[in-house]
C-alpha cells in the first residue's frame, strides 16, 4: 500500500536511497518531510518499504525527487504508483507544472517519467560547480 512518508522511515529509507546516490543525512530528512508533509510517499508491503517518491515546493517550483524502487520490487509498476500518488497531492495543492532532473542515460527513469506523460525539456542546459572546500585550500 501506499502512504504518506514518515519520519520513522528513515533508516528503511536510508538503505533505499544510498545506493542510488540518494542521500539524506537525519535534519536533511527531519527538514524535507517538514517541508513537504503531503508530497512524499513510500510503498509498503508488511512491515517493509519497498519504494519512495516526493514532491517538494520551494515557492517557486514544484519538482519530483528522490523517486526509488528496491532492485527486487521493480517492474512491478510501484514507481508508477508512487509518482502519480506525487501528481495528485501536488495538483490537490494547486501545484500543476511538476519539474524533474534525471539523468540522461538512466533508461529505467527516463521510461517511468515517460509513461505518466513527462517531456525532456532540450532547452535547459543542468550546470553545476564544485566549490573549493576548506581541504583544497589546505596546501603543502
Ligand atoms: C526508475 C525506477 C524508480 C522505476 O521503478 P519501477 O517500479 O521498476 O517502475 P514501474 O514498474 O512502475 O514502471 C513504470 C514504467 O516504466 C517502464 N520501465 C520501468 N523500468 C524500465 C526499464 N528498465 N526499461 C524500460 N522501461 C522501464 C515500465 O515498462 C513502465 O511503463 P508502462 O507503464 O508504460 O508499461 C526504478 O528502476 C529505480 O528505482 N531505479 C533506480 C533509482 C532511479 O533511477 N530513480 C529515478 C531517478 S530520477
Amino acid at each position: 500500500m501506499i502512504r504518506l512518508m514518515q519520519l520513522e522511515d528513515f533508516t528503511q529509507l536510508q538503505a533505499l536511497w544510498e545506493p542510488e546516490d540518494m542521500r539524506y543525512s537525519l535534519e536533511g530528512f527531519q527538514d524535507l518531510l517538514a517541508r513537504n508533509p503531503q508530497t512524499c510517499f513510500v510503498y509498503q508491503e508488511g512491515q517493509r518499504i519497498l519504494g519512495a517518491a516526493c514532491g517538494t515546493y520551494d515557492g517557486r517550483r514544484a519538482m519530483l525527487r528522490s523517486v526509488a524502487v528496491l532492485p527486487e520490487a521493480r517492474g512491478r509498476g510501484l514507481g508508477k504508483q508512487l509518482v502519480r500518488a506525487v501528481l495528485v497531492a501536488f495538483q490537490g495543492q494547486g501545484l500543476y507544472a511538476i519539474r524533474l532532473h534525471v539523468m540522461a542515460d538512466n533508461a529505467a527513469g527516463i521510461a517511468l517519467y515517460e509513461s505518466l506523460g513527462f517531456e525532456a525539456h532540450l532547452d535547459v542546459l543542468y550546470m553545476g560547480l564544485n566549490l573549493p572546500t576548506p581541504a583544497d585550500s589546505f596546501c603543502c
